[in-house]
């Protein structure tokens, strides 16, 4: 099978910036796309550099960008990148830096591991044996002990890409693993550090880190599942929190979003943060996204109101969502 290759390159000692590379390769029809790549190395040319190891999909180092997604490259076949166009166009990872072509520099990654203290702090004197733990609970962290930190879901991060202090979806999917499980105690610490700018409030719930984990891990779902421990553990003083809360409210009282008013509820109306964000404010504005609010009335309701008001009345009161989608400590399901 003919495989054709667009490949983005960069060496930092030719002092002559990122440009592309092209590529066609002979390999089987089982081939993935790190296999032509490797061809390419091995007969093409020498100088790509790329990382790789077991190329199983159990080492997470050949995460890179395929056809503007984040994947391993050597779980990733090249015939089903070929269906997606006549050349498969591979980048380095996003928000990661580039070393070399297709070798990203983890380090920024590492560095956001560490500040979730990824390991178990238990307290009082450690059990003559082994810690007892209810076995559910253990089943329940399957799912983000599954984490190879292949940083493909940091690579797709759109928070990320806006907001690099953000501490991403690979630790944060990490602090789960230990606020998730029993023998931890420092939920408290944990939250008010979690809680803190670029934790956990500022995912924007946009699914991408989902969509690109080979492993099943959702980091989205564990930030969600922080979020829903933070609030029972009482860890409200956040603007993501009163984000939240604004939002139900504004859905609940008046059945639409009343956008002028999130950010200053959200914010705080005394905050002076509140000025810096004017610029956007007037973009939304020039947009017609907030003339709305202008035209109709801030407290503008919309004729179905009440309906909605009883909807959100049931997501509130109703069957558990939060504790049947995101389990909390000492409520998982038996799976
Ligand atoms: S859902 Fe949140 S953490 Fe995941 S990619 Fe989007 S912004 Fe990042
Ligand atoms: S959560 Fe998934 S995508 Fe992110 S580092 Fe772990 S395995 Fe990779
Ligand atoms: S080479 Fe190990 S995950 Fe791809």
């Amino acid at each position: 099978m003919e495989v054709r290759l667009k490949v983005r390159r960069y060496d930092p000692e030719s002092g002559k910036g990122d440009y592309w590379d092209q590529y066609e390769v002979d390999v089987p029809e089982y081939a993935t796309v790190l296999d032509s790549l490797i061809e390419v190395r091995e007969y093409h040319d020498g100088s790509l550099g790329l990382r790789c190891s077991c190329r199983s999909a159990i080492c997470g180092s050949c995460a890179m960008t395929v056809n503007g997604r984040a994947r391993l490259a050597c779980n990733t076949k090249a015939k089903d990148m070929m269906l997606m166009g006549d050349t498969i166009v591979v980048e380095p990872g996003g928000n990661l830096p580039v070393i070399k072509d297709l070798v990203v520099d983890m380090q920024p990654h590492w560095q956001k591991f560490r500040q979730v203290e990824p390991y178990l702090q238990p307290s009082g004197p450690a059990p003559e044996r082994e810690y007892l733990v209810n076995p559910a609970a253990m089943i329940d962290l399957n799912q983000v002990m599954g984490c190879i930190q292949c940083g493909a879901c940091v690579m797709a991060c759109t928070s990320l890409e806006v907001d690099p202090n953000f501490i991403g979806p690979a630790a944060l999917a990490k602090a789960y693993r230990f606020t998730g499980d029993p023998r931890d105690t420092a939920d408290k610490h944990r939250f008010e550090l979690y809680n803190q700018k670029g934790g956990v409030w500022d995912c924007t719930h946009c699914f991408y880190c989902v969509e690109v984990c080979p492993k099943g891990v959702a980091p989205m779902d564990q930030i969600m599942r922080i979020r829903a421990q933070m609030v029972e553990g009482g860890v409200k003083n956040s603007a993501g929190h009163r984000h939240e809360d604004t939002f139900t409210h504004s859905v609940k009282t008046s059945g639409r979003l009343n956008e002028a008013t999130m950010v200053p509820k959200s914010l705080g109306l005394m905050n002076p943060a509140n000025m810096a964000e004017i610029p956007g404010a007037l973009r939304l504005a020039k947009t017609g996204k907030l003339m709305s609010a202008f035209k109709e009335g801030f407290f503008h309701r919309i004729p179905s109101a009440k309906s909605m008001r009883s909807i959100v009345n049931r997501v509130i009161n109703g069957p558990k969502v939060v504790a049947t989608t995101f389990p909390r400590k000492g409520e998982r399901k038996e799976e």
